[in-house]
């Protein structure tokens, strides 16, 4: 007798989305068709962990489905009709449609050739036992679990399994994905699945600089980046995206620090820059250019090891906010908020956090239009006048707007006298 789901699945989603899916259900029924609620959802069901990313696979045409179903519930629908996928987008949640499709790898890393399949076919193309389970969705076996790989029983035992020997050979990005899902879950690598993952390493030199760089940021964006980082290094992948990185306490304490800060930076950048903190300049360039980092993103990581050479000057606990100002107003804020968390010396950490918190918000009152107004030529004496104005607001010697006149008058006059 087959596991039925339906109750855990009305526990588990909210009564409005419920009733959706058993819309779906019933439409794909009245047009022939088969409607799985396939991968991470299933999986995360069983965890009772929230999850939204609806992934629902068709026996049938989804698209022809989803069209139906977009008009009579009212979804906005985007298509694409060459890979046979729909995305249906309601309020506060998405569901995407994908046809049934068997995938086969001519060459590893490469990306599969896709054909219509079955259910089974779609399944076994998957990545490890726990996302491969589905629930049929409809109406005469709503709820109904197919588990062809045994993804409940790994799921209860806590273990990380791929569904054939060559899984890793096919698409080395699933070495990055299983320890994330290893250490998101607190589960193991089943014995057989980590000695392919450590054969099979190499493989991931096969893998473009994108896909690689997509896993990594997926990994950052977990909540305790550094267990999978960890991880990584234990099982040889690290070094594999760039031979030098290496973790150490230090690390795995500055990312724990990292989430502690209030940042207005989003963390996985953060956690970037600290995880390449101690790479030279040539092994930061030889990484940035095998995971082709968008520009943005490399600045960063290069301003952050120009910054951490240049920390020894902020160390120095007589230096006038002004100074200060001087040394960080070129330095993205990424590339300060990772020097503030991994610097050695205390002081160099107060300045950063001293100017990311108050100094790069202070400027003077006066603008160039007042100095002209208060008879001071045009030339470039005014962006003098301006910068020192600017300065003595930084070190706290003029508080009002009358200091600032009175001291840029003085400093008008010194120029025409
Ligand atoms: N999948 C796969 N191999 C990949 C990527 C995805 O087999 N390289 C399958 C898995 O079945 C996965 C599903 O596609 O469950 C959806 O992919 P994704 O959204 O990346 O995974 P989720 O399981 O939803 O993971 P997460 O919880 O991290 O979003």
């Amino acid at each position: 007798m087959p596991k039925n789901l339906s109750t855990q699945l009305g526990q588990y989603l909210p009564p409005p989305v419920l009733a959706l899916i058993k819309i779906a259900g019933k439409e794909a029924d009245e047009l022939g068709q088969e409607l799985y609620l396939v991968g991470g959802m299933v999986r995360d069901l069983f965890l009772n962990r929230a999850n939204f990313d609806f992934d629902l696979v068709v026996e049938g045409d989804a698209i022809k489905l989803a069209q139906k179903f977009a008009k009579d519930s009212q979804a906005k629908l985007t298509v694409h009709a060459r890979f046979g996928t729909a995305k249906l987008n309601y309020p506060g949640f998405s569901l995407d449609l994908a046809t049934a499709r068997s995938e086969t790898y001519n060459k590893p890393g490469a990306l599969p050739t896709v054909k219509p399949g079955n259910l089974k076919d779609d399944l076994i193309r998957r990545d490890f036992s726990i996302n491969a389970m589905a629930l049929h969705l409809n109406p005469k076996r709503f709820g109904e679990l197919i588990d062809l790989y045994h993804g409940k029983d790994d799921l209860d035992n806590r273990l990380i399994r791929i569904l054939h020997p060559n899984s890793f050979i096919d698409d080395a990005t699933r070495i990055l994905r299983a320890i994330r899902y290893e250490q998101r879950l607190g589960f193991k690598l089943e014995a057989e699945t980590e000695k392919l993952l450590r054969r099979d390493v190499t493989m991931l030199d096969t893998i473009s600089g994108d896909r690689i760089r997509h896993e990594l940021e997926l990994i950052l964006q977990e909540d305790e980046p550094e267990r999978a980082i960890r991880r990584a290094e234990e099982l040889g992948v690290l070094r594999k995206l760039q031979q030098s990185l290496k973790v150490n306490g230090w690390l795995s304490k500055a990312f724990v620090k990292a989430r502690q800060v209030n940042t207005r930076v989003p963390l996985p950048s953060i956690y970037l820059c600290l995880l390449i903190y101690n790479l030279t300049e040539k092994e930061n360039e030889e990484f940035i250019a095998r995971l082709n980092f968008p520009k943005s993103l490399a600045q960063a990581m290069r301003q952050t090891l120009q910054l951490k050479a240049q920390l020894h000057n902020l160390a120095n606990p007589k230096l006038k906010p002004s100074d200060i100002y001087q040394s960080l107003h070129s330095y993205t804020t990424i590339a300060m908020q990772a020097n503030a968390l991994a610097s050695e010396s205390p002081i160099a950490s107060q300045h950063l956090h001293l100017y990311l918190a108050k100094l790069r918000y202070i400027k003077p009152l006066l603008k160039g239009d007042d100095l002209t107004r208060m008879g001071i030529p045009i030339g470039p004496k005014i962006g003098e006048i301006l910068d020192a104005l600017h300065k003595a607001r930084l070190n706290g010697e003029v508080k009002t707007r009358r200091d600032e006149e009175r001291l840029a008058k003085s400093w008008g006059q010194n120029q025409t006298d």
